[in-house]
């Protein structure tokens, strides 16, 4: 696993928000490599900068220090739209909170992003379709969010961050919402796409979470505090 060049890269990344005159420090200059391909959870209290750490390594924001490398290409200095553009091929998102648009039905959320990548209308809906078929809801195409249960809609969610087939997979807190069943089978669908080969990073509080990862990363006060290597990722 460790053959391959990191695909994402920080060099002592750091963020501080400026909130009027009073900075806050969230993340205070982390080294980190992940590789083409790992599975990497990351855990930490709550307010300790992983949410922070992960919008940065998904070019959502940019850091106030340091570098940052997406497939060795250094997007600290990138303007928005080449970020934007970036992010929309190599990187799809899931959140605790779903955030699907509740007037669109499912394939028209999952085929969002596509419409941005210039994808015609007719292969969205076909490529949505086989998406959400895959992760178990062929039968739940036309639903809308308020239709779905939760863990529906973040199968849901998990279809459309692959929308544009990108190669990292990042998932902040996918299970916080979900009972532990429905959790699991959240966890299940990462894993398999970890084995299909995408770089999975998945943020959780819950360490049976974590563990499911190859490796998990730990942090404290905006800093790295350890790194703990698993089980490989087996159940
Ligand atoms: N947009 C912002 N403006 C100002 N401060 C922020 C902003 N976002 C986060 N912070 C602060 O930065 C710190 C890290 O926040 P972050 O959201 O990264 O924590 P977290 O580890 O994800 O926590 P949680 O487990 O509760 O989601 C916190 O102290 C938070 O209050
Ligand atoms: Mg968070």
């Amino acid at each position: 696993m460790q053959k391959t060049k990191p695909i994402i890269e920080l060099d002592d990344a750091g963020k501080t928000y400026q909130m009027g005159t009073v900075e806050v420090p969230a993340l205070r200059g982390v080294n980190l490599k992940i590789h083409s391909g790992e599975f990497v959870s990351i855990m930490g209290p709550s307010g300790s900068g992983k949410s922070t750490m992960m919008n940065l390594v998904g070019c959502l924001d940019l850091p106030t220090k340091g570098s940052i490398y997406l497939d060795g290409q250094n997007i600290a200095h990138m303007s928005e739209s080449k970020l934007a553009q970036i992010r929309g091929k190599k990187i799809g998102f899931v959140f605790q909170k779903f955030n699907l648009l509740s007037t669109l039905n499912a394939w028209e959320n999952v085929a969002l992003p596509m419409v941005f990548q210039g994808v015609p209308k007719d292969e969205r809906r076909t490529r949505a379709k086989k998406l959400l078929s895959n992760v178990g809801l062929a039968e739940r195409a036309e639903h809308l969010p308020g239709e779905l249960s939760g863990g529906e809609q973040q199968r849901v969610a998990i279809a459309r961050a692959l929308a544009n087939d990108p190669e990292v997979m990042l998932a902040d807190e996918p299970t916080g919402n979900l009972d532990s069943k429905t959790g699991a089978e959240v966890i299940d669908i990462l894993q398999n796409l970890h084995k299909k080969g995408k770089t999975i990073i998945v943020v959780t509080h819950d360490s049976a979470v974590a563990r499911f990862a190859e490796r998990t990363i730990h942090i404290k006060d905006g800093q790295v505090l350890k790194e703990v290597i698993n089980g490989g990722g087996k159940k």
